[in-house]
């Protein structure tokens, strides 16, 4: 896998990737945080692409992961890798990027996100370092998509 930021070519392909990794709801709307997010550290939104030369669907994204440093904390969030190619360590490639870029601004900590009931995620990041904080996580919507 090739690990590169995201072109806006690749919009559709990661849309429906991320739909088909369970990652969008009905409240936000995938191209609004993609349009978004192009316009704050977009070099941080990374796409994993299949490097394979010949085989069929080579160049096409196969794995993403949206990451920014507010300052304090490293976020990093719309982690996902195609269904058919989970389980080849390319989840953790990807994190693995997304934290040397991060450490390279000075972020000092990566926070991540897991929605309620995805508890199967719970192993990966555990895998790869995380513990929970203990903090509850809080928000509020400012702009309704
Ligand atoms: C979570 C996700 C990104 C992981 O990607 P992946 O490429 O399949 O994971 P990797 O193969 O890189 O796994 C890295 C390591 O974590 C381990 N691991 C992965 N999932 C695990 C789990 N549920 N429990 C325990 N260990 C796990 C792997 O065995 C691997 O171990 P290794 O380093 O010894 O080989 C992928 O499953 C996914 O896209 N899920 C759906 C979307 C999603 O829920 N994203 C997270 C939103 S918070």
């Amino acid at each position: 896998m090739l690990i590169r930021p995201f072109l806006e070519e690749d919009t559709e392909a990661v849309v429906a990737l991320w739909e088909e990794c369970g990652l969008t709801r009905p409240w936000n709307d995938p191209r609004r945080d993609i349009a978004r997010k192009l316009t704050v550290q977009r070099e941080l939104f990374l796409v994993g692409v299949d490097d394979g030369t010949e085989a069929a669907g080579a160049g096409q994204p196969i794995a993403t992961a949206m990451a920014g440093f507010d300052g304090h904390r490293g976020w990093v969030y719309y982690v996902a890798v195609s269904p058919a190619r989970q389980g080849e360590r390319l989840g953790a490639q990807l994190m693995a990027e997304a934290e040397r870029l991060l450490t390279g601004l000075g972020c000092p900590k990566i926070n991540i996100q897991i929605r309620s009931g995805n508890d199967r995620v719970i192993g990966f990041y555990e895998h790869l370092g995380f513990s929970p904080d203990g903090a509850l996580g809080y928000g509020k919507r400012l702009i309704a998509d």
